[in-house]
């Protein structure tokens, strides 16, 4: 069976959820308190393994290509005025891992931004980490090293699913479980944003997958689906023809950036996590409770 040793990470978006500040900056980039959603989506990925990362951007989202690669202006000017640890900062996001870029101009789902991918993945099982999905699983596994771990078990596509309130099911892609073994559910059916009463479970998708090369011919034919974008979720689903799909009910919390209620939950906990904030920021928030 073949190691997980890929990832990509679409961020080609148009990230409508989040204008207008998206209308200058991608989503993926809005920074938790000073670090871009990105670069703890990349940590997560090296901390599960990962030795090579694909991005997908496009022509108005360089920014992220530029965050990532090495500024030697800057790293001079920083080892000339002796701020050695900034320099050890800067010099880390440039060097960090091994990372590519495709560009998808046209936003057309991201079925179709995945399909961007299908050169540099190969013939290997590979990750999907969602650019503007942030996890977190303080002291424990990472979410992706979770997914993959349960991978090298049961050698199948997986998708990261949480459990969510029936109210809110028709804003993901939801499993249909047929077993449940621990945290590893087998699946017969993945439905995009289904309507509450026809959802089949609460088990929805959240930003993680592994996934076989097979889903690569599969995209080739896709037909656009719901809002008339190539879902990847209609792929899965007729992957699950060919081959036996799983669910990972994984540990951690899932903070959705690209959501202006998630971006503040995630800025509020984050800070809450370090020494020189949390604090300031406890006491703020129980000045405001008071
Ligand atoms: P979303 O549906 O959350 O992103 O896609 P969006 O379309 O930018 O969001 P809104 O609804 O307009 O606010 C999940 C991930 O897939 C990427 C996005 O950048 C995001 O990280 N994506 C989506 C692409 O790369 N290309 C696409 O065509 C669509």
């Amino acid at each position: 069976m073949k190691k997980i040793r890929k990832a990509i990470i679409p961020a080609a978006g148009l990230g409508t959820r989040f204008l207008p500040v998206t209308k200058g900056l991608p989503k993926e980039m809005l920074p938790i308190i000073d670090i871009p959603t990105v670069q703890y989506i990349i940590e997560e990925a090296i901390d599960s393994g990962i030795e090579e990362i694909l991005i997908i951007d496009n022509v108005d989202k360089t920014i992220i290509h530029k965050y990532f690669s090495v500024d030697e202006k800057l790293e001079n000017k920083l080892l000339e005025t002796n701020k050695k640890d900034e320099y050890d900062l800067v010099h880390h996001i440039g060097t960090m891992c091994k990372i590519s870029y495709v560009q998808q101009n046209d936003p057309k789902g991201l079925g179709h931004a995945v399909s961007l991918a299908e050169e540099f993945v190969g013939d290997e099982p590979f990750a999907i980490l969602l650019g503007d999905d942030l996890m977190s699983n303080v002291g424990g596994t990472p979410v992706l090293k979770q997914m993959i771990d349960a991978y090298d078990k049961v050698g199948s596509s997986i998708l990261g699913v949480q459990e969510v309130a029936r109210e809110v099911v028709h804003k993901y892609g939801v499993v249909k479980p047929v077993s449940i073994d621990g945290r590893l559910i087998k699946i017969s059916d993945f439905v995009e944003k289904p309507k509450t009463e026809e959802a089949p479970s609460c088990y929805a998708g959240l930003g993680r997958y592994i996934l076989t090369p097979k889903i690569f011919e599969l995209l080739k034919t896709q037909t656009p689906g719901k809002g008339g974008e190539i879902q990847l979720t209609d792929s899965i689903k007729r992957l699950m023809d060919i081959e036996g799909v799983y669910a990972y009910d994984f540990e951690g919390t899932r903070y959705d950036v690209g959501d202006k209620f998630g971006f503040v939950k995630a800025i509020i906990d984050f800070s809450l996590r370090r020494d020189e904030l949390k604090d300031k920021v406890q006491e703020y928030i129980n000045s405001l409770v008071k």
